[in-house]
């Protein structure tokens, strides 16, 4: 069975490979991205609140110090530590981080960029940065974030650890890889930012796109309008992984999202907007017919991760499966974990 998935990879080279060195900023992209900062680090006019990060409540305003506007600052509300009683939290100066501080809707590259740029950081150097994620009260919050907040999921110390990490590697932020695109025929493209791989199609009525990856972000949308102005109407999820759908709240709103039901279930309890639920959820078999072109979905049962699908161009005579198969690489020992083998078979 093996045998045969590796032919198929080889030939379409659309399996994932692992970037080539340790991306030593990764874990630190997943705290920093995380709600608890996220909700204060925004891109907008005010905080959001809430995993859902939905926009703070009480039409609060950024204003023009990003602590408030007078007579409505966020000091008002906000006291020094977290209030019991009623929920509120709290921790010294708190305020919005200001808009060169921004970190939504960032790639992992764009966010490293703005991080260690001292015009845009508020001159820290990469060991004040450090210093900074590390002691200060007001970031220290997100690991105590008061009432039914949930914490940032790994403790301060390690991040602290992976910190110090990056930094002993030089602080490289990852490339900023520009996609490569190529058409596989009859409308369908495959996109690859180097790394990762993924693939759209092409309809009479809009484009149904596979696996919005956030290391393109919204380039994944630049390489689409560089052969269709056609809408985006459907997103499929290979599987839950961030690091493969993590670029779906870029898309346009309202698209249909189409995952397998396992899937569909875990991103419930991710509860992350950037990866907002599928519309619609089939068990073993969904055939997507759009606009003259035919994809097959198939879940013969767990690979990788329970909901990993294999993705099936008839036409196109190509069979996309993520994850699974890394060309010039074994299958690694545990090809995920040992329970999740039999929907190879
Ligand atoms: C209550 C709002 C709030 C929360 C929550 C918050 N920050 Fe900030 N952050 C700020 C403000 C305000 C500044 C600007 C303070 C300054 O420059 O001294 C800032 C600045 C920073 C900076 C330095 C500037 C930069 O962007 O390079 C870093 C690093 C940082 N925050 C990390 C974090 C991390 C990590 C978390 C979550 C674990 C977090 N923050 C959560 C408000 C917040
Ligand atoms: C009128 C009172 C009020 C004002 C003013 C106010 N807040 Fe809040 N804020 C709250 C309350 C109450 C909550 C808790 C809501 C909840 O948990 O449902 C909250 C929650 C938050 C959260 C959510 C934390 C999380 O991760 O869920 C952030 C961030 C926040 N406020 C930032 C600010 C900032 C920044 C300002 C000033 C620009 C501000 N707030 C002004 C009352 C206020
Ligand atoms: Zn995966």
């Amino acid at each position: 069975m093996i045998a045969r998935i590796v032919a198929a990879a080889a030939a379409l080279a659309l399996a994932c490979v692992p970037a080539q060195a340790e991306d030593f900023f990764a874990p630190v992209f997943d705290v920093l991205t995380h709600p608890r900062c996220l909700n204060c680090h925004t891109a907008v006019d005010f905080p959001r609140q809430g995993d859902e990060r939905r926009r703070h409540d009480f039409q609060v305003r950024r204003g023009p110090k990003d602590h408030g506007v007078a007579g409505f600052t966020c000091a008002a509300c906000h006291q020094s530590m977290n209030q019991a009683s009623s929920g509120v939290p709290g921790a010294p100066h708190w305020a919005l981080a200001p808009l060169s501080m921004a970190w939504e809707d960032k790639s992992p590259a764009d966010l490293c960029r703005a991080l260690v740029d001292r015009k845009r950081n508020g001159n820290r150097s990469v060991d004040d940065l450090i210093e900074h994620m590390t002691k200060d009260a007001l970031v220290g919050w997100a690991w105590d974030p008061g009432a039914h907040r949930k914490p940032v999921p790994m403790p301060r110390e390690q991040f602290a650890q992976h910190l110090q990490a990056w930094k002993r590697a030089g602080a490289k932020c990852p490339e900023a890889t520009p996609y490569r695109l190529k058409s596989l025929g009859n409308g369908l493209h495959w996109v690859s930012d180097g790394a990762y791989n993924t693939m759209f199609l092409v309809t009479r009525d809009g484009v149904v796109v596979i696996d919005p990856l956030p290391t393109l972000g919204a380039r994944y949308l630049d390489a689409i309008r560089q052969v269709t102005d056609k809408p985006v109407t459907h997103l499929i999820y290979s599987h839950e992984h961030t690091d493969h759908i993590g670029a779906a709240n870029l898309f346009p709103k309202g698209v249909a999202i189409i995952a397998q039901r396992r899937t569909a279930e875990l991103l419930e309890q991710r509860a992350d907007p950037r990866r907002p639920p599928p519309t619609m959820v089939f068990d073993r078999e969904y055939t997507l017919e759009v606009g003259g072109q035919v994809l097959k979905l198939a879940y013969p049962g767990e690979n990788h991760v329970p909901g990993n699908m294999f993705i099936h161009a008839p036409a196109h005579r190509v069979l996309m499966l993520v994850d699974v198969v890394y060309p010039g690489y074994s299958p690694y020992a545990n090809l995920g974990v040992a329970t999740n083998i039999p929907g190879l078979r």
